[in-house]
């Protein structure tokens, strides 16, 4: 029922300067696989097939990434190291990619109300690939979500307990339970101080949004940093429908920050060196 997923990809990923200088943040790898292909295999996981990406200057590679490299294939046809591009090459046998791209960084809810363009008047589902996400045994966080939005039909936000200390870090939400872990949103807010959080449930890199939300961010006013929030656009629609949060059942590494990414890494190698 959602085909499309939107990934913003523009930001210029500060924190892993200088590594992010020539190259996105996006294709930083843990271990084989840079982090939006991971992204892509959980939308895929989801039922997604249709991927759309919000891209800037110097993101090229992520294009390169997802089409095929005829002199490499050449190269390595028929040969032993055929193998290591089996994931890739089924990525884009099975899905389609679109590009646009954000011209200036004024924040998450621009970078998505830029992807209007790709996504058009349909629900739709939103990756942020520096959140890498493990679902449980049974689906992808994404599935998770795909699912309830079967039940609820509304805007979904992910979200996990933290450590109340961290909330300046994210966008922390209030409201009612509806079933366990199912919250029907009363108030968000953006990055508040600990004593100012009205929680510590935090939203993380998933979502599900009703198409009215780009309306809805084009008439919000710049927030925090001069950015436009999608918290802020999230916190107008629960007021007007409903925003569901749910607190999906897996784990999340915060790859955005060296920490999380080197935690991604070992825990991904430890899985790995299971398999083999
Ligand atoms: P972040 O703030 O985590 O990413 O944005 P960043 O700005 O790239 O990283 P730092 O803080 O400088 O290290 C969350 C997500 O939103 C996208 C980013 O690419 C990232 O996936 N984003 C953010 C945009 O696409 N455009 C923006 O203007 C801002």
């Amino acid at each position: 029922m959602i085909t499309k997923c939107l990934f913003p990809a523009a930001g210029y990923g500060t924190r892993f300067l200088p590594a992010t200088k020539a190259m996105p943040k996006e294709m930083l790898p843990v271990l084989t696989k840079p982090l939006i292909q991971y992204g892509v295999e959980e939308a895929m996981e989801a039922g997604i097939t249709e991927m759309a990406i919000v891209t800037g200057r110097g993101k090229r590679a992520i294009e390169d990434h997802f089409d095929i490299s005829y002199e490499l294939e050449h190269q390595i046809k028929g040969t032993e190291k055929e193998k290591y591009l089996a994931s890739i090459r089924n990525i884009i046998d099975v899905c389609s990619f679109s590009y646009t791209r954000q011209i200036e960084m004024k924040g998450l809810g621009h970078a998505i109300l830029t992807g209007e363009t790709l996504i058009g008047n349909v629900p739709f589902a939103v990756i942020l690939a520096d959140d890498l996400c493990v679902g449980n045994k049974d689906s992808g966080v994404l599935a998770q979500m795909a699912e309830l939005y079967k039940k609820y039909r509304c805007s979904i936000v992910a979200i996990e307990e933290i450590d109340i200390n961290d909330s300046s870090k994210y966008g922390i939400i209030s409201g009612k339970e509806l079933e366990d872990g199912v919250y029907m949103v009363a108030d968000m807010v953006e990055k508040p101080s600990p004593k100012d959080a009205p929680s510590n449930l935090a939203i993380i890199g998933r979502y599900i949004l009703t198409p009215d939300i780009f309306e809805i961010l084009r008439h919000t006013p710049s927030g925090k940093n001069g950015e436009l929030q999608i918290t802020d656009a999230l916190k107008t629609q629960a007021k007007n429908n409903m925003v569901i949060a749910y607190k999906f059942k897996g784990k999340r590494f915060d790859c955005g920050s060296v920490e999380g990414f080197v935690e991604a890494t070992n825990a991904f190698y430890e899985i790995d060196k299971k398999k083999s």
